[in-house]
């Protein structure tokens, strides 16, 4: 097995999944002020560092993706941040993009940028002890779009970048998210996620990306959040494993779900119901930002320095999402 393909099966084994906390400074800063707290580099860590000093760190969580300015963060005692995860029996990952720009030819698009200069940059996160990587492209649906130019141009910045991450011995998370915003029905999410999948696996092997080790962080099948199409929670799942089968190659050791807007219970039940149905070899676990993190920031922005409160919403977010990762979670485990 290689090294790569080992990496990856530690970060999804046994339910474990991804905690995404690497909002870049402006998104953090979006999250801070929704529940009235002010956005500094000191406010950022202290939340996060609760976070990654939880128990669930090491009973659920096999990796957290970071930003930029938190891989480079010491704890309140003086631990590295990377040094404090993998402690925790985690691994430590870091958001490599630069973030999604118009995309030039179709400026109602985005296209993901960071490509110059990243064996540079990988090669310095590597030494801050990354064992992976995570890239997000982004999709809109509508009656034009996502056009051949979006699919094709961002497939070919996630390939990119997935060669170069394999080649400094980092495991890349491959993110082409097709986003929830909009009117569109499922089917269309279905049609269309299809096709970015696919087109993204095409530049992978063109690429020469080894897909052992890689791990793919796509969108679950969901009607637009403005749709008026109603899908049931079963038929998402249905819908998300039917298109994964059909467009994910074999080799992929794990799919890791990003949450894109759900709700925490809606994110965990519909994990849940992908895995009691899932009949294919993938892992299917989650690499979830909101859908972990809301409830604990809400508590914790009411009081900040209640760290053991704080943790214990974040474990119990931690845990159901566990348990739907084994096809294990009900609604009565909620409190
Ligand atoms: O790139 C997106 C994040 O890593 C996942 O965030 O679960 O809130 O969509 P989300």
């Amino acid at each position: 097995m290689s090294e790569l393909n080992n990496i990856a099966l530690k970060i999804l084994k046994d339910g474990k999944g991804i905690l995404a906390a690497d909002e870049s400074t402006a998104t953090m800063t979006k999250r801070l002020d929704s529940v009235n707290v002010v956005s500094t580099p000191e406010n950022r860590l202290l939340f996060r560092e609760i976070l990654f000093s939880s128990s669930s760190m090491t009973k659920c969580i096999g990796g957290v993706i970071l930003y930029d300015e938190t891989i480079k963060q010491e704890t309140s005692k003086k631990n590295k941040i990377p040094e404090l995860i993998s402690e925790m029996g985690s691994a430590p990952g870091i958001k490599v993009d630069t973030g999604a720009k118009i995309l030039a030819g179709s400026p109602d698009e985005k296209i993901t940028e960071g490509l110059d200069g990243l064996r540079e940059r990988l090669k310095e996160y590597y030494q801050l002890g990354a064992k992976f990587t995570k890239w997000r492209g982004v999709y809109t649906i509508s009656k034009n779009y996502p056009s051949k130019l979006s699919v094709q141009s961002n497939a070919h910045a996630l390939a990119r970048y997935s060669a170069l991450v394999q080649e400094c011995n980092m495991v890349p998370i491959v993110e082409p998210e097709v986003l929830m915003d909009g009117e569109h029905s499922a089917k269309e999410c279905y049609e269309k996620t299809s096709e970015v999948i696919k087109k993204c696996f095409e530049e992978l092997i063109l690429h020469k990306v080894d897909l052992k080790g890689i791990i793919l962080k796509p969108n679950m099948i969901l009607a637009g959040n403005k749709s008026k199409d109603k899908i049931s929670n079963d038929d998402v799942a249905k819908l998300t494993l039917k298109c994964l089968e059909n467009s994910v190659p074999s080799e992929v050791p794990g799919i890791a779900f990003l949450s894109g807007g759900q709700s925490e219970l809606e994110a965990t039940e519909n994990l849940n119901l992908i895995n009691k149905h899932n009949k294919t070899n993938f892992i299917m676990s989650y690499s979830y930002g909101r859908a972990l993190q809301q409830s604990a920031l809400k508590f914790w922005s009411k009081d900040t320095k209640n760290v053991e409160g704080t943790q214990k919403i974040f474990n119990h977010r931690a845990k159901m999402n566990t348990l739907a990762a084994q096809g294990n979670w009900s609604k009565n485990l909620e409190i």
